[in-house]
């Protein structure tokens, strides 16, 4: 988009609603989608437009939601949960005498492509429409505003849902709750917006009907992959979106030279990096701030968590758990074992059933196991512990002390058994 339009564009993000069909005390927003909050995805698609101003409309638990907000993004809040043009009003006090197109955009729709609101924002500029509507065609359109069209097949209102009669829960287009604006228009509209009785609230969408009867232009672009449209109100949507959402990952992984081997069976968050020719086997879960290097063999069920940097040619094979460490070029944690809290050097083998007890009751300890040590399998190592360099342990060591460079220790717990020559 050309930066002249650019500039006539602020964006106003709903995101003020509580979490009553998740039925949780979490705001909406911030159920996770891989990893990631819902609400940092749409935040991302905004940002990318390069909008002159963009205002978040916060509400419920606002203090918490506040927090995933970046710095160039003003905040509003709705002290009542009045409806979505009641969090547009609040929006629009917060952009001041900006003059240009409002694109409004909900918090709940995370799959929403930034490309989609480019090619919404352009048809809205080309045509010099007043209120353009970003439309989806659903088979199964239950839950969502739907589109009334006239006679001449042009938008003449929105019911929603809940209003809508037999006839009109039958119309497969819906409202994706994304719309671009005029912003004199929206304002003039919002003003005549009534009550809706039933549900107590302002609908943003009970404009269209309005705009239609001053005869403002009102239009509509479809959006090609319906999938984009979903809106998360309840968890089943929420899982049907983090599964959309992974796939979308394993395939970019997959392109970008990994092996899944699986991909459904495999759950890697958001913003994972992995190296090429890196195998991961079935039933491996990677959470977020991991990083992975190349030509590593992952699982199967393999738990990577926050916090874990895999150099290159490592192995973390069958049911092994990594958690805040760091593990060197070439090193092996091949069966059943834990490791949290370490820095694990380069050529180190971790033999089956190794755990590091990094956990006293109060407080996290670090273990270091240096470069080319073997760990006996079954060793605990109690940290704080260190284990030197061409150092092993004996099969079911408990390693309670420093172990020095070349050294053999075994028994419980470990005593220095002989130095190594
Ligand atoms: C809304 C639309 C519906 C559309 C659907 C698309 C209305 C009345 N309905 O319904 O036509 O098909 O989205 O997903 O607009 N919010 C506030 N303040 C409020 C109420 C809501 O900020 O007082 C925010 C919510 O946090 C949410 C967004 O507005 O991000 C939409 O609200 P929600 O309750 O999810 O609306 P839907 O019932 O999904
Ligand atoms: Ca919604």
């Amino acid at each position: 988009m050309p930066k002249r339009i650019k500039k006539k564009i602020a964006v106003i993000i709903l995101a003020a609603g509580k979490s009553t069909r998740m039925k949780s005390e979490l705001p909406k927003v911030l159920h996770p989608l891989c990893g990631r909050p819902m609400l940092s995805y749409v935040l991302d698609s905004v940002g990318a437009l390069k909008p002159a101003q963009v205002v978040a409309v916060l509400g419920y638990q606002q203090e918490l939601v506040r927090k995933l907000i970046p710095k160039g993004v003003k905040i509003a809040v709705q002290k009542k949960l009045l409806g979505t043009a009641d969090a547009v009003k609040c929006g629009l006090a917060a952009l001041g005498g900006f003059q240009g197109t409002v694109l409004i955009i909900c918090g709940d729709i995370p799959l929403l492509k930034k490309q989609t609101l480019k090619k919404l924002l352009e048809y809205h500029f080309e045509n010099n429409v007043d209120a353009t509507l970003l439309t989806a065609q659903l088979k199964e359109p239950a839950g969502y505003g739907r589109i009334m069209r006239d006679k001449y097949f042009s938008i003449c209102g929105i019911v929603e849902e809940k209003d809508a009669d037999e006839v009109q829960k039958d119309i497969q287009e819906i409202n994706t709750g994304i719309m671009a604006f005029k912003k004199e228009k929206l304002l003039a509209g919002l003003g005549s917006i009534r009550l809706n009785k039933r549900k107590k609230e302002y609908y943003l969408t009970d404009i269209i009907k309005i705009f239609a009867k001053k005869n403002y232009l009102v239009d509509g672009v479809k959006i090609k992959d319906a999938v984009e449209a979903l809106g998360i109100n309840t968890r089943g949507q929420l899982a049907k979106a983090n599964a959309i959402m992974q796939k979308t990952i394993n395939d970019k992984l997959m392109q970008d030279g990994v092996t899944i081997v699986d991909p459904p069976s495999t759950f890697i968050n958001f913003g994972t990096q992995i190296g090429k020719d890196t195998v991961i086997y079935p039933f491996t879960v990677i959470e977020r701030d991991v990083k992975i290097g190349k030509r590593c063999f992952l699982g199967p069920f393999a738990h990577l968590r926050e916090g874990s940097k895999l150099a290159d040619d490592v192995t973390a094979g069958n049911f092994i758990e990594i958690v805040r460490s760091r593990i060197g070029n070439k090193t092996l944690v091949k069966h059943f074992s834990y490791l949290g809290d370490c820095s694990v050097g380069s050529d180190v083998n971790i033999g089956a059933g190794t755990v590091t007890a990094n956990f006293d009751g109060k407080n996290k300890h670090y273990t270091v196991i240096e470069d080319n040590a073997n760990i006996g399998s079954d060793t605990v190592m109690v940290a704080p512990v260190r284990i030197g360099r061409f150092s092993a342990t004996g099969a079911g060591a408990v390693v309670i002390r420093n172990i020095p460079d070349k050294t053999v220790a075994v028994g419980v717990p470990a005593r220095i058994l002989k130095k190594k020559g």
